[in-house]
């Protein structure tokens, strides 16, 4: 099911954008009327994202940047506001993972995730300050589960996530002023994702524990999620701010978890 805003003549950026739930959240804000600017490390990701929406009709701006180059960040930026103008919706959900006990993690290993997740959000949102309408912008960091429920083998990624959380609250209180709205998303497992294929499930076996774990019994889709970014992004949304929002099939309401604890387990 796929919600419809008009989102006709607006900017979103979406950073981390081109592959995934970020590209399933371009696409659908393309679908909507939006003018996309997508950013990612490579080329034929920025490439390929750029033939799908142009196919779609959409009018696209694409460009190479590492989000743990401030100066790259910067400059992607300048770039796509220069095509489309000042940025109305920005998602940023770079984000880098690898299941690893904490006791075998290097610290390069620890700090590559925390750069690319963490400061690279930092980074993102940032450099995007000078180039965003105001009032009216919608800022969507995409968080995870492990920001908030522990899960072994993820002490990389959930710092970090966790560290996202409170600065998606930090930006919305001192950017309130400016009439800047600032949340984030949390999906739960989401089918035929890389995050999904690296840490959820594999087999058979560990796609029938991970389903378990869910309360609503059944994987997420990049719908799911694009539904709630486009929803954020809209007036519908004006007076949220500083939310961080499970889309998880109520995921975040089970703590325990156990089918899921077993099937990290076994991949680790
Ligand atoms: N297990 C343990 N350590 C690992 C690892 C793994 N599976 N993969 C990478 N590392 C370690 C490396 O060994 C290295 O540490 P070292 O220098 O001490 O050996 C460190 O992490 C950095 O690895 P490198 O490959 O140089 O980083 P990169 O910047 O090229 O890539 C990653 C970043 C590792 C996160 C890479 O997997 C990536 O680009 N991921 C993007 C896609 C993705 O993860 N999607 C899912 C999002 S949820
Ligand atoms: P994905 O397809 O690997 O998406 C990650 C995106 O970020 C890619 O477009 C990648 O493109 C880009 N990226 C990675 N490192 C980057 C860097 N250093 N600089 C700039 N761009 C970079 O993974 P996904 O599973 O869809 O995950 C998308 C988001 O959802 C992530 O934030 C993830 O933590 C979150 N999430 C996913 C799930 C899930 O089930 N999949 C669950 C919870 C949360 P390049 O390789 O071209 O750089």
């Amino acid at each position: 099911m796929r919600m419809d805003i008009d989102f006709q003549g607006r900017h979103v950026f979406v950073f981390g954008g081109t592959t995934g739930i970020n590209f399933g959240i371009a696409q659908a804000f393309a679908r909507c009327g939006a003018r996309v600017s997508v950013a990612s490390r490579k080329r034929e990701n920025v490439d390929a994202a750029l033939a799908v929406l142009a196919a779609q009709g959409a009018q696209t701006h694409g460009v190479c940047a590492d989000v743990r180059d401030f100066d790259a960040v910067g400059a992607a930026f300048e770039d796509a506001a220069q095509r489309f103008g000042p940025i109305d919706a920005l998602v940023s959900g770079a984000a880098g993972n690898f299941l690893c006990p904490a006791n075998a993690m290097s610290a390069n290993g620890f700090r590559t995730v925390v750069d690319i997740d963490l400061v690279g959000s930092f980074n993102v949102l940032r450099q995007a300050y000078a180039h965003l309408r105001r009032p009216g912008a919608s800022l969507i960091n995409i968080t995870a589960p492990q920001a908030t429920v522990a899960m072994r083998s993820q002490a990389h990624a959930a710092a970090a996530k966790a560290g996202i959380d409170q600065l998606t609250r930090v930006l919305a209180l001192e950017w309130g002023a400016d009439g800047i709205r600032v949340n984030a998303i949390s999906p739960g497992p989401i089918d035929g994702t890389e995050g999904f294929r690296r840490l959820i499930a594999r087999t058979e076996e560990e796609l029938a524990l991970a389903r378990e774990a869910v309360p609503l019994r059944r994987f997420g889709t990049p719908d799911d999620i694009a539904n709630l970014a486009l929803f954020l992004a809209s007036p519908y949304a004006s007076y949220i701010s500083g939310a961080v929002i499970p889309c998880d099939g109520g995921g975040a309401i089970d703590s325990v978890k156990p089918a899921l604890e077993r099937a990290s387990a076994q991949q680790a």
